[in-house]
């Protein structure tokens, strides 16, 4: 956790994901290059760079655009958090391919005149006034270079020393990299005018990712809807205290989009903020490990009655107050400061206030 930085554990599980991740692409180029060489007409030659360029460039782009489909997949089952929990591989791979398909054609288009590649690539075709002729390659360096910055800033380095909130506006800016590069490969169909199927494979990937978000988040939103939500005094009624069986949990929405995860361990119940300290993940879908809640995403660890990670780690998250009444259960829905101990409320502790 955030104490010290350690090295990636090369768990067998991700020398799997990274071997397939690597045959993948692999595949996926040979695949590009093979069936647009078979598919080009007779009379005419293309370079076999230029076919690299494109395989390259259509990898990096189905590479994000899968990237972008995983959040709100693993929000609508988890069977896709183990592809969540590996993104960044994902992503590193694809922007080391994005940059290979960059140079490549910066080296082919704008290497051999005299004026540096980077100002030829913003100056060569400058019809910045008309749509249809705007030049589609400074949309893609303005793709590449946040993908640079989203690639630099991955480690968990970079996530410790600038907080997760700062982190993840800063990784939301991949949804403009994703926009710029729609925009490059639109323009760049109707300039150059290759395969329709480009064109396809590009709308195709827009309706995915655009439909995925909508239903996720339309599921996310009829679960924080407080339709059912009974509030008597200010205190919000959980549920009753069989359903939720020992070391497991339920998820409270407690207004806009802040929601709280209870938690029984033995007979005691204790609420604590449903986002881990690390990088938001849901810990109401997290498991009791080790008499601490586990978040399902990296595993960081915290003590439910307190909101601390064990020693010596130093993560701190929001407490609730909790009431048992008869059977049912009530939270306050006023956070407490994070790491604040809370005793676990029980039938026993209510019946002794009563
Ligand atoms: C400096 C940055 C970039 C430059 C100069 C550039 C240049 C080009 C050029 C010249 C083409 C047309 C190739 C041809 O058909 O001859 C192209 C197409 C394409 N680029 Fe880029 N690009 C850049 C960044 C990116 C990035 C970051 C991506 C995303 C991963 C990307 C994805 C694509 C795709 C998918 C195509 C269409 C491939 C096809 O026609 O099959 N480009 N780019
Ligand atoms: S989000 Fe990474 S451990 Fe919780």
């Amino acid at each position: 956790m955030s104490n010290h930085y350690q090295a990636v554990n090369w768990s067998g599980f991700k020398i799997r994901y990274d071997l397939i991740l690597a045959s993948g692409v692999i595949l996926f180029l040979a695949l590009f290059v093979m069936v647009s060489s078979w598919r080009l007409p007779a009379d005419q030659s293309i370079s076999g760079l230029i076919l690299v360029i494109r395989a390259l460039g259509a990898c990096g782009f189905t590479l994000l655009t899968l990237i972008l489909c995983i959040g709100p997949l693993a929000r609508l089952s988890p069977r896709f958090l183990p592809l969540l929990y590996n993104r960044r591989h994902l992503g590193v791979a694809m922007f080391g391919i994005a940059l290979a398909h960059a140079v490549l054609a910066a080296v082919w288009y704008h290497a051999f005149g005299d004026v540096n590649p980077v100002v030829s690539i913003l100056t060569s075709s400058a019809e910045y006034s008309s749509f249809p002729e705007f030049p589609f390659q400074p949309l893609g360096l303005a793709a590449l270079v946040i993908l640079l910055v989203m690639a630099a800033t991955s480690h968990d380095y970079w996530l410790s020393n600038l907080g997760p909130r700062t982190w993840k506006s800063i990784h939301l800016i991949g949804y403009l990299a994703y926009a710029l590069l729609v925009g490059h490969i639109a323009l760049g169909v109707l300039q150059y005018g290759p395969e329709p199927v480009v064109l396809i494979g590009t709308a195709t990937s827009v309706v995915v990712v655009a439909s995925l978000h909508l239903i996720s988040g339309l599921k996310e939103r009829r679960r924080d809807r407080p339709l059912n939500a009974v509030v008597l005094d200010g205190w919000i009624r959980v549920g009753d205290c069989d359903e939720i069986p020992p070391d497991a949990g339920k998820v409270v929405s407690v207004g806009g989009c802040h929601r709280v995860a209870v938690f029984r361990k033995d007979e005691g119940f204790s609420a604590i903020s449903n986002t881990c300290a690390h990088q938001g993940g849901p810990l109401g879908e997290g498991r009791l490990i080790d008499g601490c809640l586990t978040c399902p995403w990296h595993g960081y660890q915290y003590i439910v009655t307190n909101g601390q990670s064990p020693p010596p780690f130093t993560e701190r998250i929001e407490t609730y107050e909790l009431r048992i009444d008869g059977e049912t259960i009530w939270l306050n829905p006023n956070a407490k400061t994070p790491g604040t101990e809370v005793p676990p409320a029980t039938r026993a502790s209510t019946t002794e206030r009563d």
